[in-house]
């Protein structure tokens, strides 16, 4: 077995042991730990949230002061305290439900939205970027093959 596979196997064994929906979940864990996105209190958007795995974590980190809405096209069974939507984050309808669930500016949208409609993705940086600049670039082909 390929150490990817083996890694990608222990994650899936440890999420179903405690109880996550997907592997995901551990990928926010280690990204919060670095950088402190979502703390206690906040108020979190979640594009993509099928099967729920970042929204679970997300709950979790929240605490009983923050709230959390998750949008996918996909079914997401219900995790309790959170609000789920069934649409694609581009219709007009997720803005007013985002609006009038949060009644306020949220802290912060997380966004694990996959692109199956491609063959190919890749991130690059191209040189005529300056090295201090966050831009970064995501480079979509083979549309709808
Ligand atoms: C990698 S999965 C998200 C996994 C999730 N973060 C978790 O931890 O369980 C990507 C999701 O993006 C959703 N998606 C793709 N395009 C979308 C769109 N336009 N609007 C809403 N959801 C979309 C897919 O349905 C899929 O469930």
């Amino acid at each position: 077995m390929k150490l990817i596979d083996a890694r990608k196997d222990h994650y899936r064994k440890l999420a179903h042991e405690e109880g996550y929906r997907s592997r995901s979940s551990y990928k926010l864990k280690e990204l919060n730990k670095s950088y402190r996105i979502i703390g206690p209190g906040y108020f979190v958007l979640d594009l993509g949230c099928a099967p729920g795995g970042w929204t679970q974590v997300a709950t979790k980190l929240v605490g009983n002061k923050g709230k959390v809405m998750g949008v996918d096209t996909s079914f997401v069974e219900e995790i309790p305290g959170v609000h789920i939507v069934k649409a694609s984050v581009d219709s007009d309808s997720v803005v007013e439900e985002v609006f009038s669930f949060f009644g306020k500016k949220v802290n912060v949208v997380i966004c694990d939205l996959s692109q199956k409609k491609f063959m190919k993705t890749k991130r690059t940086k191209p040189q005529a970027s300056r090295k201090p600049s966050s831009e970064l670039y995501c480079i979509c082909l083979g549309y709808g093959n």
